[in-house]
């Protein structure tokens, strides 16, 4: 197996080399006028290659997995499976304001149609987006890897910050195989980039939290929690999220805040900061791969 890795994958290709995988790669160019072209520079004929990408906020990013599929399908390529470490637009799975449109449905659908063999996602955001990748999506999750990384005798509470991130905390909770309790917060936005956490169910007093999100963007969502689950007496806190977008002031944000630990995984390029925690997802995409 050959893997193509796009620009917003690059980070994790220096992982997947010191594996020893079989590289293949592309350069892009642009014409005068901005627009893109690519080329491979390697032989993929009759080899089965993953192409390894995230969709981020800038479109270039989707682009570009469209344009490497097509390279690889018109050079001969036996198959081609696609892992999308992250896949950004999911939050807009459905219209919240009339005049919208569910623009992170059009962007699972256009992965869809590009028919590759298999698409592996981790910790997608919603349902819809993953019915929207078609039957041959396959989804990755960072849960396992998050649960061995935290300390379990640190952690008695899981708090959801939002209701949506509930049942993916009670998953959490039990891979901890510990009686845990299970928390979560009323979360509401007034405005777009902006949450308020209006109301925590369960006790955090006196416990050792861990609140648990998909994502951390702005660093609304967290802060919010922590100030709620702070404020209603939890001795620690810790955080964990599988894609760590910490968009703007986002880490700024974070690092005034009494938490004591951030978990994340390198689904996305992280800094090194001191409190928080990178969990390398490379071996479980490889795993995964050989097993299709
Ligand atoms: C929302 O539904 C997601 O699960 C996250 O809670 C949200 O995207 C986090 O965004 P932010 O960090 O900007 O509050």
């Amino acid at each position: 197996m050959k893997f193509l890795f796009t620009d917003s994958a690059r980070h994790l290709k220096r992982l997947f080399v010191n594996r020893g995988v079989d590289m293949a790669a592309y350069e892009s160019f642009e014409f005068s006028d901005g627009e893109l072209g690519y080329r491979l520079e390697q032989d993929v004929k009759r080899q089965t290659c993953s192409i390894i990408a995230s969709v981020g906020p800038d479109p270039r990013s989707l682009f570009d997995i469209l344009a490497v599929h097509r390279l690889l399908r018109e050079n001969g390529a036996h198959e081609c499976l696609l892992v999308l470490t992250y896949l950004g637009y999911a939050r807009q799975d459905r219209r919240t304001e009339s005049g919208e449109a569910a623009i992170g449905i059009m962007v699972a659908e256009i992965l869809r149609n590009m028919n590759t063999a298999k698409i592996f996602g981790f910790d997608l955001h919603s349902d819809p987006i993953r019915k929207s990748l078609g039957p041959n999506f396959i989804e990755l999750s960072a849960l396992d890897l998050l649960a061995k990384a935290i300390n379990k005798e640190e952690i008695d509470m899981v708090v959801a910050p939002d209701e949506g991130a509930r049942h993916r905390t009670a998953r959490l909770a039990k891979l901890f195989d510990l009686p845990l309790e299970v928390g979560w917060i009323e979360k509401v936005r007034p405005r777009r980039n902006v949450a308020v956490a209006k109301s925590l169910h369960g006790n955090v007093s006196g416990k050792h939290v861990l609140i648990l999100d998909d994502m951390i963007d702005t660093g609304g969502t967290i802060e919010e929690a922590v100030r709620l689950v702070s404020k209603s007496g939890a001795m620690t806190i810790r955080i964990a999220a599988t894609h760590g977008i910490f968009s703007g002031k986002a880490l700024d944000r974070l690092s005034r805040l009494p938490i004591r630990e951030i978990f994340v995984t390198n689904t996305l390029p992280q800094k090194r900061l001191p409190k928080l925690q990178v969990i390398d997802v490379s071996t479980l995409i490889l795993e995964s791969l050989q097993q299709t």
